[in-house]
């Protein structure tokens, strides 16, 4: 799908340190950059997110659908108005979380996954992702540290997070030009820097 913008995706295993790249790199790139996340990004989608995150016993297809109704509301309304405006979108989780988390994780089919993705974000994909790439057992290890309360996603077994692991790899794989794969045990600044300068990069070849 062609647009004027820059859409840019990070992902990782939970506690991985994306959320604070996605700021940290906003504030570096500086105007005309708007910073968002999924599920979330609308006021719809935002409610949806407290669904997903905290009811337990949710079957599979009920995750996917979440998603995918948060992410159809989240594109229309704010992610694909701002990229035909030119502007620089750092979305904090995308399509890519869905393969991982109920593809890999879950056991839905790729395929299945992939078409409702497609019908969720008709066929917008990110121009460039930054996966963090951790062990699971040191992302959930640092999230207990920082005191945060776990989401009942962040609660499941070990083996959960490693295959959420597994799947983010097999993306990077399969797509190495647009994923950008991130060893995130290294220090936060470093990251950073790399970040922001493979994101200047795509800004000096869009301009
Ligand atoms: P966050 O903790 O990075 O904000 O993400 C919220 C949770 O939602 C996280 O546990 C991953 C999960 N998730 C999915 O399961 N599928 C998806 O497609 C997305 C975007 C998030």
């Amino acid at each position: 799908m062609k647009h004027k913008g820059l859409f840019i995706t990070l992902e990782g295993v939970e506690g991985a340190g994306k959320t604070t790249q996605v700021h940290r790199l906003a504030n570096a790139i500086g105007e005309n950059v708007l910073v968002t996340r999924e599920p979330g990004g609308t006021p719809i989608s935002e409610q949806i997110r407290n669904i997903f995150l905290t009811d337990a016993d949710m079957s599979p297809s009920t995750e996917l659908l979440l998603i995918a109704a948060a992410r159809a509301q989240h594109v229309t309304e704010r992610i694909l108005p701002a990229l035909n405006a030119g502007r620089i979108v750092i979305c904090d989780r995308f399509s890519d979380a869905t393969i991982a988390y109920q593809g890999y994780r879950k056991g839905i089919a790729l395929q299945q996954i992939e078409k409702v993705n497609h019908i969720a974000t008709g066929g917008l994909a990110p121009d460039v992702t930054f996966l963090l790439d951790l062990p699971p057992e040191i992302g959930i290890q640092r999230k207990r540290n920082s005191g945060e309360p776990l989401s009942r996603l962040e609660h499941e077994k070990l083996t959960s997070h490693q295959k959420v692991r597994e799947g983010y790899l097999a993306v990077a794989k399969a797509e190495p030009h647009r994923v950008i794969l991130i060893d995130a045990q290294l220090d936060e600044n470093t990251i950073h820097q790399l970040l922001v300068s493979e994101t200047k990069k795509r800004i000096q070849s869009f301009e």
